[in-house]
């Protein structure tokens, strides 16, 4: 049908729609763009991950794949927005909100799409049926590990078949508290309805002179700048301009924020918004095309001739590091920051009899982020001529001081707003569209969005850099660890963004939850022309645990010691005045109870693994693996962050803070801190309203990373309304309204500030100090089945015993574990981003579907070491689960069959490899 005009007519929703098409446009564009049903989300665009699906004639149908000419008038589509409304809820859509389904919420119209169809056809499903049925439907989330929403199902089921009502599913507070509950996030309802709009959609609703952009980007991965011709883009249909480095207004560079200046050799500037002289990575971006419509701009922008020299690429460290490989930042080398772990005496390494001493390599690679809302924004001069950026950041405070000189912009004209943002699981706290938003707008000075589709998000986009480990572990004749010595290289890609903090977490995290008396670990930062590195869930600890976890496994092995004995005799202990490897206490001695709670789950693992092993016919081998994974909760060394509540007219509280929400629940967790602190003076959560995230109009809370919130926002949060009752409050114990407080001339607006300073200051020579306000302590306990003869290892159950503090809000807490665990199985044995050719969609970057993965994913919190220095005893949570699965699931691999495997992906030929050297 080629691109003629045609009518279609469509029963959509129920209601009789006739719309004009072109035959080759899809579905999902049909719905999303002219429609504005944009409850279909698209993710892929590939037909691999099932955000937008709808049910055509009765079949789950994902609408990104499905030409509209191949769709037959008079057929029958629903949509979400045809499931229920958020007046009139569908049993899925509460059991979605009651299961903490919806965490980013980008994933929940298609899977409850797929969910009406089954309950249609099999009211009475299994488990198992369920999660079949949405890995059929290719149903990926990338937040929630899947077994809530196998469970939310199940319940729903049970709804529809007359067994329980929809209030059965939904927690309501009963003495008007929510602390500690399983109370539902505010943002669930709209996720589930499909009314919660993401960027994309967004970009959908502006005005009509808005350009749409395209970026050139690079398709080498290492080249010198010779030319830049524009000009046949220039004269393409519908283009406006085509912007390149020397329309930039300012210095044309990130601000990459050198946090730790000692043995640094870079000054940060080195990341370009649009490249000027180099490319340094694949996917760097050239030249930006604005124009009419995406289509046009994506089309001006294959048009642009880049002229290179293309220089050689290092792919790895050991490539960068080659004697004759030139510098990738001319004038800087390319290793080019170093952090030192000097703790305790020295070591006399030659005193230790070889049985009593290991040494390990072991590689951590690459992990994508694989979040399934591709990356967007969009910019505009607002109504005070502020250069306003919409992204999905999670540090829109942090990001503006790394973007604005940049960019040519005044801090006091900038303003950034984060969207209701899809996963981004840390790849967000760097800037990534933002400052090329920004400067597409100051140079057109009209309302500028840019989409980028799944293969720019994962070809662009930061990744989990990765570590190359060296660690030495001795312990004396009783297996009690004496000494670690590392030798640890970060490869950070190309630029050197925080690439300082990242390494130091080596420094921080090998070896922690041990009582290591002598310590000795040197860790190095390494430009390549790979990936940059950017932050991701856990940052830094899976590289370290990837060392020091597996180099006590080993060792455990070597000296004939049970692996969990090993770890628990050698585990923080107040009784002796246990240090971290920064050589601090710890925020809580809660290790030795952890260990205990844990035993009894680790004995009946070894024991199922025996069974299973004893009923084998060997082929198939089944073991347990242990881990111990640590993470500290804020920036290191100081923190702060900001919080503003105000009694409004109507006597409600508004809330306002930037504590950014990526699906893990900043909403719930300024509600909850909120409430907690108001309901003294008789408030419900019902009389908060939340507004987060807009630079103009809310404080600096500081990012959303590093689980930083709940410890810092969540007390900023607190204090503000603490403050705010203080001042409602009266002599005789009653509150005043709005009315008396402006009669009394009492302000209504309070301010709440939490602040963290490490009682002993970093010393960038050694390492030491006390740098976080609390930490996260976590047990993993991965049985695996291991098929001896392709190399294929499945976790068939996952315990993790945890001790983050008090738990705020159950669903939430199980959720951000939930998902940990998937991305952890993930990182041990399928997800990669080396070969860049390869590794350009989810499927192939590995990313775990629903049968890929346990439903028995089991979470186990101690709860009895409320932390000190934090928000009503909590931790911070989102981190715990990802430090180490990893090095659980290779020991599990080492359990199960004897092969010792030091690097992940852990693919069948790797086990295979590892299978054949036993
Ligand atoms: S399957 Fe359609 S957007 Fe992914
Ligand atoms: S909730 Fe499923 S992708 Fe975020």
């Amino acid at each position: 049908m080629g691109k003629g005009v045609t009518k279609k007519i469509l029963n959509i929703n129920g209601v009789r729609r006739s719309i004009l098409v072109r035959g080759d446009e899809k579905l999902s564009t049909i719905l999303r763009e002219r429609l504005l049903l944009t409850g279909c989300k698209v993710g892929c665009g590939q037909g691999q991950c099932g955000a937008c699906n709808v049910i055509m004639d009765g079949k789950v149908t994902r609408s990104c794949i499905v030409p509209i000419s191949n769709v037959p008038d008079f057929t029958e589509i629903t949509t979400i927005e045809g499931i229920g409304t958020l007046d009139d809820l569908h049993p899925l859509q509460v059991a979605w909100m009651a299961y903490g389904c919806a965490q980013c919420g980008f994933c929940s119209p298609g899977f409850i799409i797929s969910a009406k169809v089954l309950l249609d056809e099999n009211p009475d499903p299994t488990r198992e049926e369920v999660s079949a049925w949405f890995h059929k439907c290719r149903n990926l989330c990338r937040c929630t590990g899947y077994k809530p929403l196998i469970d939310a199902t199940m319940a729903a089921a049970a709804v529809l078949r007359g067994e329980k009502t929809k209030e059965d599913l939904m927690f309501t507070p009963t003495d008007n508290r929510i602390l500690g509950t399983e109370y539902v996030r505010p943002s669930a309802a709209m996720k589930v309805t499909g009314t919660w709009d993401f960027g994309a959609d967004d970009a959908l609703y502006m005005p009509p002179d808005t350009l749409r952009l395209a970026l050139v980007q690079a398709e080498v991965s290492h080249a010198n700048i010779k030319g830049i011709d524009t000009s046949e883009a220039e004269k393409m249909p519908g283009v406006y301009q085509v912007i390149t480095a020397k329309d930039v207004p300012g210095k044309n560079r990130i601000n990459g924020l050198v946090m730790l200046p000692l043995n640094n050799k870079c000054d940060g500037w080195d990341r370009p918004i649009l490249c000027d002289e180099k490319v340094f990575q694949y996917g760097d971006a050239i030249a930006i095309v604005a124009a009419d419509t995406e289509e046009q701009a994506r089309a001006a922008a294959k048009a642009v001739k880049v002229d290179l020299e293309v220089l050689p690429a290092y792919m790895s460290v050991p490539e960068a590091l080659a004697p004759d490989a030139i510098e990738i930042h001319p004038g800087i080398p390319n290793e080019y920051y170093e952090t030192n772990c000097i703790k305790g005496p020295d070591f006399d390494w030659d005193s230790v009899p070889e049985e009593n001493m290991v040494e390990i390599e072991s590689y951590c690679s690459r992990q994508p982020h694989m979040y399934l809302e591709p990356d967007n924004g969009y910019a505009y001069i607002d109504e005070d001529g502020m250069l306003t950026i919409h992204s999905k950041s999670i540090g829109i405070h942090l990001h503006m001081p790394m973007i604005a000189e940049g960019i040519g912009v005044e801090m006091e004209n900038l303003r950034m707003v984060q969207n209701n943002a899809g996963g981004t699981f840390g790849y967000k706290f760097s800037p990534t569209n933002e400052a090329l938003l920004g400067v597409a707008a100051l140079v057109t000075q009209r309302p500028v969005s840019l989409n980028f589709n799944m293969y720019q998000t994962i070809t662009y986009t930061g990744k989990r850099s990765p570590g190359f480990m060296n660690i030495k572990l001795a312990a004396d004749d009783d297996g009690k660890i004496q000494a670690l010595w590392g030798r640890n290289y970060i490869d950070h890609g190309p630029y050197s963004e925080f690439g300082d903090l990242l390494t130091h977490r080596l420094t921080q995290f090998v070896g922690s939850g041990l009582d290591i008396p002598s310590i000795r670990s040197k860790n190095s930062t390494v430009f390549t022309n790979h990936a940059w590195g950017s932050a991701f869930r856990a940052y830094g600890s899976p590289q370290a645990f990837m060392g020091s976890d597996i180099a006590i496994d080993c060792l455990a092995a070597k000296m004939g010691i049970d692996p969990f004995e090993m770890r628990a005799m050698n585990c923080y202990k107040e009784s002796e005045d246990s240090r971290t490897p920064t050589g601090c206490k710890p925020d809580v001695y809660c290790l030795e109870d952890l260990y205990d709670l844990a035993r009894p789950k680790y004995l009946e693992a070894k024991k199922r693994v025996e069974e299973k092993n004893a009923a084998s016919d060997g082929k198939i081998k089944y073991g347990v693996g242990v881990s111990l994974g640590v993470y500290g909760c804020s920036l290191d060394n100081s923190d702060v962050s900001e919080c503003w509540a105000d009694l409004q007219p109507d006597n409600t509280v508004l809330v306002r803070n930037s504590w950014e929400d990526h699906g893990q629940g900043a909403d719930m967790g300024t509600l909850t801190s909120a409430h907690e602190a108001l309901r003294e003076a008789g408030f419900k959560p019902e009389d908060i309203t939340l507004f987060q995230c807009d630079s103009k109009h809310t404080p600096n809370s500081g990012p959303a990373g590093g689980s930083r919130s709940t410890v810092m926002s969540g007390n900023a949060t607190r204090i503000a309304c603490e403050n705010l009752v203080k001042a409602m409050k009266k002599d005789d114990g009653t509150y005043r309204t709005y009315e008396e407080m402006k009669a009394d001339g009492i302000d209504t607006h309070a301010k709440g500030v939490y602040t963290f300073t490490a009682s002993v200051a970093l010393d960038q020579e050694t390492g030491q100090g006390d740098p976080f306000p609390a930490y996260m302590y976590s047990i993993f306990l991965p049985e695996v089945a291991v098929d001896t003869e392709t190399g294929k290892v499945k976790v068939e159950k996952f315990t993790c015993v945890t001790d983050v503090g008090t738990v705020m809000n159950k669903s939430v807490v199980d959720g951000q574990f939930y998902g940990g665990l998937v991305q952890g199985i993930g990182l041990a044995l399928t997800e990669d981003f080396e070969d860049l050719e390869k590794h350009t969609n989810l499927l192939r970057c590995g990313i775990p579907y629903p049968m890929d993965v346990p439903y028995d994913l089991e979470v186990v919190y101690q709860e009895s070491h409320p932390r000190p220095k934090s928000l009503f005893g909590a931790a911070g949570c989102g981190e715990a689960p990802l430090t180490a699965p990893h090095p659980a699931i290779l020991n599990a691999i080492y359990n199960a069959t004897g092969a010792r495997i030091t690097r992940v992906p852990a693919k069948p030929e790797v086990v295979l490899e590892a299978l054949k050297n036993i």
